[in-house]
C-alpha cells in the first residue's frame, strides 16, 4: 500500500534538548484543585500533613516533573502573608478572581512542602494585580532568603530552616486580561514587571522570571502586547509566558483535531514578536516561553465567565471539564507541537492538575481517578526523552474553518542517547477519520519499534464519574505490546494509525 504520509528522520538533524519541565502541570487555588484535591485531611488516604496520598500517586504516575502555584486569576488578588505561620491564626478573605471564601489552610509552606515530599519543582506566582514590588521581594526572601533578615526569618520562625529554592517565577497572571484583577496596559505591566523582576533577582539573583504574554493569540493586544512588555523586560526575564485552551465549537470536529496547528502558529508568532524586540535591541539574548497554562477546556460553550460565578463559602465545583477519548487525542497532538519546539519552549504547564480541568479527578472522601487525557500525557512524559529530531513531514493536509488547512498527520520523535545510537519515542497523530499508513525513512539507520500507547477518539458525550472514565480507557486507551508496523525494509519501517488516533511508540535505533 502506498504510504498517506511520510516522516524523514536522521540523529543528526536535532530541534533541542527536552527540558523536562516541558512537563509542569497547575495548582491554583480554584474550585476543588487544593480543597479536597490536593489536600483534604479527613479523607482516608491522607497523610500526616492532610494531603490526599491517591492523588500523590497519580501525580507521580502521570509523570509531573513542575508545578505552578498558587494561580492562575487566583494570584492577583492574593495577599501571600495570610497563607503563612500558625494555621489557627490564619483569616479566610474573598477570592475574587473566582469569588469563593479561601480559608488559607493551604499557603506558600504547605504547598512547597508537598512539592519538595513528592519530587516536584515548584514554580511561584506573585500578585501584581493588587500589589507590587516590595511584596514579591519579600515572597522570593520568604522562599528563598538564608537566615539573617525578616522575610527569611519569618519562614524559619514558621518551621523551616532551609531555603526552599524556588528557581522559575511568574510576573503576575495573564495581566492583559481585563478579568484580572488589577488588570493593567501593556505599559504599566511592563514597568511594574521590570521593577518587580529587578527587586526579585535582587534578592535571589539564581531564579528565573517569566513575564506576561498574552492571555490567548485572541486578545485584541496579542503580539502588540508582547512587543511592548519585553521592550522594558527583555534584558531581566527569561521567558515570556504563553496560553491556550482548545475547544470543540459547534460541532467543528475537524478543526478542533487541528487544535495543535492553532497551537504551533501561536508559539512561532510569539517567537517572531519576542525575537523582533530582540533584533531592536541588537541582543544576542533568547527568550524562551513559558506554556505555562495549557489544555483542551470548553471555556466558550461551557463556562458563565468569571464575573458570573456565585459567591461560594466552601470549595465548589468549578470548571470541572469531564473528558472524551477525542479530547485526549487532541491533547496528545497539542503535546507534539509541545516536543516539536523543544528549542524555544523549555517550560509548560498543563492547566490543571486536580479537578480544574484536570487529568485526575477526585471525590471528597471518595476515590481518585485518571481522566482520558491522563494517558498521553504520561506515555509523553515518560517517552519522550533526551533530544527532539528534526524530522520532515509529508502528508495530505485537511482544510479547516479555524485554522486553515492543518496537516493530517502530525509527528514528533525523541532520541536519547549517542549519535550511533539511541532510545527512541515515536509520536504520531492521525486526523483524518481513516485508517493511514505512515512510512517512516530512516535513511543510514536501523530502526526497531517497540510497544507503547495508543489512544482513539469517540463520538460520545464525556459523562462524569469513575466509571465512564474507566469504560473510555478500555475502549479507547490501547497498551500496545507491538507496534503496528506494516511493512519494514532497510531505511523505512511503515505503521498504521487508527483513524483520529493519537500513538506513542518507543524504540531502538542505530547507525548502520
Ligand atoms: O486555568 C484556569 C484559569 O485560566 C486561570 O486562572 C487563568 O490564568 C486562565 O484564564
Amino acid at each position: 500500500m502506498h504510504p498517506n504520509a511520510t516522516v524523514l528522520l536522521h540523529p543528526d538533524f536535532r530541534t533541542g534538548t527536552i527540558d523536562r519541565r516541558l512537563f509542569g502541570s497547575f495548582v491554583e487555588h480554584l474550585g476543588r484543585a487544593v480543597y479536597t484535591g490536593i489536600y483534604e485531611p479527613e479523607h482516608a488516604t491522607a497523610d500526616e500533613h492532610g494531603f490526599r496520598r491517591d492523588v500523590a500517586d497519580l501525580t507521580r504516575e502521570l509523570g509531573v516533573t513542575m508545578v505552578r502555584y498558587p494561580g492562575g486569576n487566583f494570584v492577583s488578588n492574593y495577599v501571600w502573608e495570610d497563607g503563612v505561620g500558625p494555621v489557627e491564626e490564619r483569616k479566610p478573605f474573598i477570592d475574587l478572581a473566582w469569588r469563593t471564601v479561601e480559608p488559607n489552610l493551604v499557603g506558600t509552606d504547605e504547598f512547597l512542602q508537598w512539592a519538595e515530599r513528592e519530587g516536584i519543582e515548584p514554580m511561584m506566582a506573585v500578585n501584581l494585580g493588587t500589589r507590587g514590588v516590595a511584596a514579591a521581594a519579600a515572597l522570593v526572601e520568604y522562599c528563598n532568603g538564608v537566615a539573617g533578615s525578616r522575610w527569611a526569618d519569618l519562614r524559619i520562625a514558621n518551621g523551616r530552616e532551609e531555603p526552599y529554592g524556588v528557581r522559575l517565577w511568574c510576573l503576575g497572571n495573564e495581566m492583559d486580561g481585563p478579568w484580572q484583577i488589577g488588570h493593567k496596559d501593556a505599559h504599566e505591566y511592563g514597568k511594574l514587571a521590570a521593577e518587580a523582576g529587578k527587586a526579585m533577582k535582587l534578592v535571589d539573583p539564581s531564579i528565573e522570571l517569566v513575564v506576561c504574554g498574552s492571555s490567548s493569540m485572541q486578545m485584541e493586544t496579542f503580539g502588540e502586547w508582547e512587543q511592548t512588555v519585553l521592550s522594558y523586560t527583555y534584558d531581566l526575564v527569561d521567558h515570556i509566558s504563553m496560553h491556550a485552551y482548545y475547544e470543540e465549537l459547534d460541532g467543528d470536529r475537524a478543526s478542533f483535531l487541528g487544535s495543535a496547528t492553532g497551537m504551533d502558529r501561536f508559539i512561532r508568532r510569539v517567537v517572531a514578536s519576542a525575537d523582533a524586540v530582540g533584533a531592536r535591541k541588537r541582543s544576542d539574548k533568547q527568550i524562551t516561553i513559558s506554556f505555562d497554562e495549557w489544555n483542551v477546556w470548553y471555556l466558550e460553550s461551557r463556562f458563565p465567565g468569571e464575573t458570573n460565578l456565585p459567591l461560594q463559602h466552601q470549595p465548589a465545583r468549578i470548571i470541572e471539564d469531564v473528558y472524551s477519548g477525542l479530547d485526549a487525542v487532541v491533547l496528545g497532538d497539542l503535546m507534539v507541537t509541545l516536543l516539536n519546539h523543544a528549542d524555544r519552549v523549555p517550560v509548560a504547564c498543563l492547566a490543571q492538575l486536580v479537578n480544574v480541568i484536570a487529568p485526575i479527578m477526585t471525590e471528597p472522601g471518595g476515590p481518585a481517578w485518571k481522566q482520558p487525557t491522563f494517558h498521553p500525557f504520561a506515555a509523553t512524559a515518560r517517552l519522550a526523552q533526551g533530544d527532539v529530531l528534526d524530522v520532515r513531514v509529508q502528508t495530505p493536509t485537511i482544510t479547516t474553518t479555524r485554522h486553515g488547512d492543518v496537516p493530517a498527520v502530525t509527528a514528533a520523535v525523541t532520541w536519547a542517547g549517542e549519535r550511533e545510537s539511541g532510545e527512541l519515542g515515536v509520536f504520531l497523530v492521525n486526523r483524518t477519520a481513516e485508517p493511514v499508513e505512515v512510512e517512516l525513512r530512516h535513511p543510514g539507520v536501523a530502526l526497531t519499534l517497540g510497544g507503547g500507547v495508543e489512544v482513539t477518539a469517540d463520538h460520545e458525550p464525556a459523562v462524569h464519574g469513575p466509571e465512564h472514565a474507566a469504560q473510555i480507557e478500555a475502549e479507547h486507551v490501547a497498551t500496545l505490546d507491538a507496534a503496528p508496523v506494516t511493512a519494514s525494509a532497510p531505511g523505512t519501517t511503515t505503521v498504521r494509525l487508527a483513524p483520529e488516533s493519537w500513538t506513542a511508540l518507543s524504540g531502538t535505533a542505530t547507525l548502520t
